[in-house]
């Protein structure tokens, strides 16, 4: 099954990012030049994920160096180790510090320093150096679907033997997810969803439930598109409704993807996961947690630690999409538009993109080394085994 794509290469060699912001009504590459121009996409969400970000962030920095190599004459940072470490590091940290709340950017932008010292320490010229880290940059964007579709086994022969030994109608699966976790925050297959798609592979999936995920709407502009072009049977509820689902459909499990995952097994991930999972505990409904280890931050104890992204307030405000009904520009597109829903002078508004779900209302915590279940009358989990 073919999904869509975040980032993909152009016939030229250059990196090009589908702009989800216009998603699901108009599909627009646009190419990544530049650290500067990979920033802002991050940061002003055109790609936005976990591990898609992380990509897009490895990816460019390979780039960017592949284009100094082969610059004549060559730059002035290439002509020592010293000049190199000095030029590259500051334009890691600015790439790190597009979005704070996603760990696996700063895994990324840690591993490629790590490899710049490793090969500083061993001697390296700087153009093998910037070679290393090209390679590097290219290994964190290649790994990531095999993870993923790791996890998704993993995580969905893990599901599929617990309804079984809890609930012995053997009925075909529904699960609740939220945000969006597929092909378009990943490099491909996702997490979350990923497990889903692996559920609805297997013939063992009922339906997929997704919640709207406001106000981005990662839900009802970005998963609804991934489980239509999927062709898996979908059900779209308001981010208010799941208590009411709960209440009035069989859910067997929520499975949720994460921007960060504490020491202790909290986890933070979109904003309104948390009520999602206060909701399945009450319901005695599984909930999932799919992430890959680079996800994981064992610096930090417990999620309290953890950095909430605030989003300007003005996006709380706004709802992007097509006319309706709808109207077509010069090029045959559908006429987008971005409308504000709330007074202009509205003072007071809290926008956190992302909340934390404490460790003691997830069930399992699934990696692509496998899955962690919390014990029973353990209140945090131990997380060895799966990092
Ligand atoms: O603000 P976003 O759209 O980047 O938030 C994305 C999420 O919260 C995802 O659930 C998370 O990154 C996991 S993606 C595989």
């Amino acid at each position: 099954m073919t999904g869509l794509t975040s980032i993909r290469t152009s016939r030229n060699s250059k990196i090009e990012i589908v702009d989800q912001l216009l998603l699901p009504h108009t599909t627009e590459f646009i190419e990544i030049d530049t650290i500067e121009q990979a920033h802002d996409a991050i940061k002003s969400m055109k790609i936005r994920g976990a591990p898609a970000i992380a990509s897009l962030a490895a990816l460019t920095f390979s780039a960017y160096l592949t284009r100094a190599l082969q610059a004549s004459p060559a730059p002035a940072f290439l002509s020592s180790p010293d000049t190199l470490k000095a030029h590259v590091l500051p334009l890691l940290d600015f790439l790190y510090s597009a979005r704070p709340t996603a760990v696996n950017l700063g895994a990324a932008t840690r591993r490629l320093t790590k490899t710049l010292q490793a090969s500083v320490d061993a001697g390296k010229d700087a153009k093998t150096i910037a070679q290393d880290l090209i390679a590097e940059g290219k290994n964190i964007d290649g790994e990531d679907v095999g993870r993923n579709k790791e996890m998704a086994k993993q995580g969905g022969e893990w599901l599929i033997n617990h309804v079984k030994s809890h609930d012995k109608t053997g009925e075909d699966l529904n699960v609740l997810t939220v945000c969006n976790t597929g092909s378009l925050a990943t490099s491909g297959y996702g997490t979350a969803l990923g497990l889903i798609t692996y559920l609805h592979e297997t013939g063992k999936l009922g339906k997929a439930y997704f919640t709207q995920s406001a106000p981005y709407h990662q839900g009802s502009r970005l998963t609804s598109l991934e489980l239509q072009t999927l062709k898996i049977p979908n059900v779209m509820i308001c981010d208010t409704m799941v208590g009411s689902l709960f209440q009035n459909h069989k859910i067997h499990a929520v499975a949720v993807g994460a921007d960060r995952i504490a020491k202790n097994g909290d986890t933070a991930n979109k904003i309104g996961t948390y009520n999602a999972a206060v909701l399945a505990a009450r319901h005695n409904i599984p909930f999932i947690v799919v992430a890959p280890v680079s996800t994981v931050d064992l610096d930090i104890a417990d999620g309290t630690s953890i950095p909430i992204e605030q989003r300007p307030p003005i996006e709380a405000c706004l709802v992007r999409g097509a006319l309706h009904p709808p109207s077509l520009n010069v090029h045959g597109e559908k006429e987008q538009a971005v409308v504000m829903i709330t007074p202009s002078d509205l003072e007071g508004i809290y926008n956190p993109s992302f909340d934390v779900t404490p460790a003691d209302l997830i069930t399992a915590i699934v990696t692509e080394k496998g899955v962690a279940v919390r014990e029973e009358g353990e209140l945090v989990f131990d997380l060895s085994s799966v990092v």
